[in-house]
């Protein structure tokens, strides 16, 4: 079965206790942040939580109740990507890229059904009678203030939109591209979009600026799980996010017209905020913002967004999230990206056996990667390579180690790393862009980077003496051992290393 919207989604996920439902008024400023911080604190990440009477900053009482941590956990994750786990979704890409010319007939037949799979992924339209535009609000109906829109920190610039889908246009080839960026509130008809400048959507509105056209953009909210994980996946910029959802549910994600601009929007969303960006407007004010680094992004200039309609269902459910100290929600939908990019990033460097982003080091920080070392100098390539692809090229930290370590283990990493190091020879620094999140670069978006080198060095890289073994127990012993276990009754609880 798939899930096609938020709905079902929800339902899902109570079916499966892993959703508690909040009937008592709470507040959308701090309260919901601070109940949600606690879950997302507690082991494997907490319940999902639906907030039934959001209590407005007004003092109104909100009919749209608030869902948030609908991604926070490993079960929900995958249960959201509709997989037992996700690197079940890396076998089915590994399985395409491994698509090569058909040899006689036989290979030929075998290919049919991955060209047809390919084939039912791209989004399609539906003419009328989308859920999403079950009410239409324009003109003065508009008032993104009557909306739950949460403020997550006390030293936050105001409400943010967190967990959104936002949808532009490349306006040269018209190729969509869906981001998930956070969007300020700044009053009941304006907001303000936080498009990072390494970012597609980014990238979009200084071509329309170069133009001078005026640029429609979509707030998206809800639609189905794998839609909302698109919009935070680092795709290429001429792959459309709703042909990965829809290759991720095997099935399309229907759209339909938004009813102010000619842009697309998933039908089954739960609601959208329609407008426009004019490129010959003043920037705005964005921020403070309490980010995923956890510490306060300062507040900076952003494209306003005109907002020119907001359609919905009868009954919206309102997603959002909250980022800050890790470990959050992100950490969940930022693991999903790591595990489904793998087979992709293999295409480029077919020598990395596994690679980790650990959640203390918020994604762009810290990358461990193992390697099966055939060369001298072969984790510097490694370590070049990375830094030369796509978001990758944001990390600041990179350490690679042979391909025997348990990457996914924080712990054994630096055990093995630190061992494995003499500073001096295996840290090497260079430059590049670093992520806009980072405060303590020299220069905004610019700065130094480290690799270490942890790998087993080799003679032709200067190493003369001896490299030691690992300690393990001999077989024989493991398996007495084994064998005497039960009647020992010892029992011991597995260790959690993330
Ligand atoms: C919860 C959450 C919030 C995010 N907020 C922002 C944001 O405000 N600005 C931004 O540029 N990226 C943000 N990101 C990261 C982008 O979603 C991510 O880099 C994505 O790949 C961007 O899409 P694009 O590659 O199509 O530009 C956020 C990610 C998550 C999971």
């Amino acid at each position: 079965m798939t899930i096609d919207n938020l709905h079902e989604f929800v339902a899902e996920l109570e079916q499966r206790n892993e959703l508690i439902r909040i009937d008592r008024p709470v507040s959308v400023v701090h309260e919901i942040t601070e109940i949600a911080d606690r879950c997302m604190k507690s082991a494997g990440g907490g319940p999902a939580v639906l907030f039934e009477k959001p209590l407005l900053a007004t003092g109104v009482t909100s009919d749209i109740p608030v869902v948030i941590n609908l991604f926070g956990s490993m079960n929900r994750m995958s249960l959201a990507l509709g997989v037992e786990q996700l690197d079940d979704i890396a076998e089915r890409i590994d399985e395409l890229i491994k698509l090569k010319v058909p040899d006689g007939w036989r290979e030929k037949l075998a290919l049919l059904p991955k060209i047809t799979e390919i084939a039912k992924y791209p989004p399609r339209t539906v003419a009328r009678g989308a859920a999403c535009q079950q009410v239409v609000l324009q003109g003065a109906d508009v008032d993104l203030e009557s909306l739950p829109i949460i403020t997550c920190w006390p030293g936050d610039g105001g409400p943010y939109i967190t967990l959104p889908q936002v949808v532009t246009r490349d306006p040269q080839s018209g190729v969509r591209n869906v981001g998930m960026y956070r969007v300020q509130v700044l009053g009941k008809n304006i907001c303000a979009m936080h498009w990072q400048r390494h970012k597609v959507g980014a990238a979009h509105w200084r071509e329309m600026a170069s133009r001078g056209e005026k640029m429609p953009v979509a707030i998206v909210l809800g639609g189905d799980a794998p839609s909302i994980y698109s919009a935070s996946a680092p795709l290429p910029p001429n792959i459309d996010e709703y042909v990965f959802a829809g290759f991720l549910r095997s099935k399309p994600v229907m759209m339909t017209k938004a009813v102010t601009s000619d842009l697309k929007v998933p039908a089954e969303a739960e609601l959208v905020i329609e407008g426009y960006i004019d490129p010959a407007e003043e920037l705005v004010v964005e921020g403070p913002f309490g980010d995923h680094t956890g510490f306060y992004s300062l507040a900076d200039y952003y494209p306003a967004v005109h907002v020119t309609a907001i359609t919905r269902r009868k009954n919206p459910l309102y997603p959002t999230t909250i980022v800050g100290r890790p470990p959050m929600e992100d950490y969940y939908l930022g693991h999903a990206t790591e595990r489904i990019f793998r087979p992709l990033l293999r295409l480029n460097l077919p020598e990395v056996v596994d690679y980790h982003m650990p959640a203390a080091g918020v994604f762009h920080n810290l990358v461990f990667v193992s390697i099966n070392k055939q060369y001298p100098g072969h984790a510097w390539k490694v370590m070049n390579g990375l830094w030369g692809l796509g978001l990758m090229s944001l990390a600041k930290v990179i350490v690679v180690v042979d391909k025997h370590v348990n990457v996914q283990d924080l712990e054994e990493t630096w055990w093995i790393a630190l061992n494995n190091i003499d500073p001096e020879r295996d840290v090497r620094f260079t430059m590049g862009p670093v992520d806009v999140l980072d405060h303590a670069s020299r220069a905004f978006t610019y700065g130094s980077k480290m690799g270490i080198d942890a790998t087993t060095k080799w003679e032709e890289e200067g190493f003369d003496r001896e490299w030691p073994e690992l300690i393990e127990m001999d077989e024989a012993t493991k398996q007495r051992v084994d064998a005497m276990w039960q009647e020992l009754g010892i029992e011991l609880k597995p260790r959690n290393h993330r």
